[in-house]
């Protein structure tokens, strides 16, 4: 049976790739046969994610420290990663975060912050990696959303507000890009155990997004991988401009 998850040849690349959800997706993408660029601020934990990406396999794996907050570094890594391994064929902007904070109680520098962080940046580093994927007549460009981009929780205006506009922003690439054989898609992520909920959450929380699950547990950060395989390989050739959701039933539920 031909493979139409096999990423053979295929390059790419993932922000926030150090941990989490990020790394996961790298190994998914690298055991399906892509070279993978991963970045983050962290050099430490981004030395040991390429190791572990690569472990077994033939994949060439690549890693750039790079702060999504400054413009500069973030046209510097669709440059190097093109320069190291010849091209980006899968873009997924993974990197993002969370300062939990009241609508009105919310500070200027940090609704900048996450803003540059989960949404402009996102922006810039497709608008980087679009002319070569144009080139080629071939992209997958994949924005991690959340369930907070399509419902709203107490104390996450910014959050909720960056992973809708990551949602509006891939149906409009993808009618933008889809003459090119490009695809634009989220990933809509429930709950899932990974640094970014654990920090902010109380045990009482954590409990609360365990039973808003059908699956009365949270996700494990390699059930991303087949989900983001679908979107960045031929299987998901014809979904473009949509959301996928990933959420152990949360958004489904209503009581
Ligand atoms: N886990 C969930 O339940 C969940 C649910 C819905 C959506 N998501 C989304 O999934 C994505 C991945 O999150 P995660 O759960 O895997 O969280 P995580 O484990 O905290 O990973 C976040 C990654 O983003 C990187 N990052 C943060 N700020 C950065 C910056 N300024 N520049 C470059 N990299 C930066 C982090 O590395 P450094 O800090 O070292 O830079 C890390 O590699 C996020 O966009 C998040 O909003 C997660």
């Amino acid at each position: 049976m031909k493979n139409r998850f096999d990423l053979y040849g295929r390059v790419a690349l993932v922000t926030g790739g150090g941990r989490g959800l990020g790394k996961a997706m790298a190994r998914g993408f690298a055991e399906a046969g892509a070279n993978v660029m991963l970045a983050s601020r962290s050099e430490d934990e981004l030395r040991g994610a390429a190791a572990q990406v690569a472990e077994g396999l033939p994949a060439q794996v690549e890693w750039m420290v790079t702060d999504m907050n400054q413009r500069a570094q973030v046209d510097r890594l669709a440059r190097e990663t093109t320069e190291r391994l010849g091209r980006v064929d899968i873009l997924v902007n993974n990197a993002g975060s969370n300062v939990p904070q009241l609508i009105d109680a919310v500070r200027d520098e940090d609704w900048d912050r996450i803003v540059e962080l989960n949404l402009s940046s996102c922006m810039r580093l497709t608008r980087a990696v679009v002319p070569q994927m144009k080139d080629r007549r071939w992209g997958r460009i994949i924005h991690i959303s959340s369930v907070l981009g399509l419902g709203g929780k107490q104390g996450r205006g910014v959050y909720c507000a960056t992973k809708a506009a990551l949602i509006g922003m891939a149906r409009a690439g993808a009618i933008d890009l889809g003459p090119y054989n490009i695809t634009v898609n989220c990933i809509s992520p429930g709950p899932f155990l990974t640094d970014l909920p654990l920090k902010i959450l109380t045990d009482g929380q954590k409990q609360e997004f365990t039973e808003r699950t059908v699956l009365g547990r949270w996700g494990n950060p390699e059930e991303i991988i087949g989900p983001a395989l679908l979107l960045a390989s031929d299987a998901g050739s014809y979904i473009t401009g949509t959301t996928l959701v990933v959420d152990g039933g949360v958004l489904g539920k209503v009581l």
